[in-house]
């Protein structure tokens, strides 16, 4: 039978990290979260609040199961304290930073070296088979696990075995993405995998278009999602997602498959030098007053 983890370890409290934990918990799974941000922490926690509480009025979870998922959740002060709570699964959410997450493998490396603990990256782009070889002699422990925005919501973990991994690891990922309630898909490690290869040079698309005048962000958006049934525009993603994060990764895109056609568009680019990130900043294409 395929080894599923008892305790996971979340490595960021953001978006990502905060739905990762979630999911893990609602899946019945005890969950020890960390974020080096001052704030990060209540800010997770009002978040969940929110996400479960909106599950419960549409009768996706019981509030008691949701009472008992939040419960289920540990804040921890250090990294080192994932390890002496006994996580014997990582998921690290940390920030799109190749130097970051080769730093943060390396440590957890020589932290966790009971062969039987998988580390997990949630990068969306950042090459799955570099992270491992900052792993060194856990290499082979070491896998994507790309989840969705909002996490809660979508269906999708793309797992993405690096060169190193071992077979074994990536049948516990799809057992545990199982568990997990999503439905896992494999993509091998090439820049972007299939979500953001795809994904990303049509969102980049879209910024060329309303550059060139070709509409408004508003009828690109309009003839995007009543012309091909997308929840939300392209653009509209794109704030979702965060204007630097699209940039960041069309520039994983170049650089990995050696073709400037995957450059970021000037007017993206030119967003993001003005502090335009999206809903995170309160504008990027679209204003967000409240955010
Ligand atoms: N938890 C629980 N409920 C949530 C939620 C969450 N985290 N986020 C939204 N909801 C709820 C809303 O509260 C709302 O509830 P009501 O109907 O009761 O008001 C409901 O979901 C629908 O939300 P909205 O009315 O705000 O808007 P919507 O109908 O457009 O749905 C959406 C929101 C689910 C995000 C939908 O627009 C969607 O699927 N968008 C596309 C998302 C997408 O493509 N994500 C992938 C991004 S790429 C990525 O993540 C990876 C990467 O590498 C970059």
């Amino acid at each position: 039978m395929t080894q599923l983890p008892t305790k996971v370890g979340v490595l960021g409290a953001g978006q990502m990290g905060g739905g990762i934990a979630q999911v893990a918990a609602v899946a019945g799974l005890q969950v020890c979260v960390y974020d080096a941000f001052p704030g990060a922490v209540e800010k997770c926690r009002g978040v969940h609040k929110k996400s479960l509480g909106k599950l419960v009025e549409k009768g996706k979870v019981t509030q008691a199961d949701a009472d008992a998922s939040l419960a289920r959740i540990e804040f921890v002060a250090s990294v080192e304290d994932l390890k002496s709570r006994g996580c014997d699964w990582i998921v690290e959410a940390v920030i799109e930073d190749a130097k970051l997450k080769k730093d943060l493998f390396a440590r957890l490396a020589s932290l966790f070296t009971d062969e039987r603990v998988v580390l997990a990256t949630n990068t969306s782009s950042i090459s799955i088979t570099e992270i491992a070889t900052a792993a060194g002699p856990a290499a082979g422990r070491v896998v994507g696990m790309h989840f969705f925005n909002p996490v809660p919501l979508m269906q999708l973990v793309e797992v993405i075995p690096a060169v190193q991994t071992a077979p074994g690891v990536t049948e516990r990922t799809i057992a545990l993405a199982t568990k997990m309630g999503k439905t896992p898909l494999k993509a091998n490690d090439r820049a972007g995998f299939i979500s953001n290869r795809v994904l990303m040079p049509m969102l980049n698309e879209a910024f060329y278009a309303w550059m060139e005048g070709v509409a408004e962000p508003e009828a690109i958006d309009g003839i995007m999602k009543l012309g091909c049934n997308f929840p939300m525009g392209p653009l509209r993603l794109a704030d979702f997602i965060g204007l630097d994060t699209c940039v960041n990764i069309m520039n994983v895109l170049a650089d990995g498959l050696n073709n400037d056609r995957y450059r970021a568009c000037p007017l993206l680019k030119q967003l993001v030098a003005a502090g335009r990130l999206g809903d995170k900043s309160g504008r990027g294409v679209y204003e967000y007053p409240g955010k």
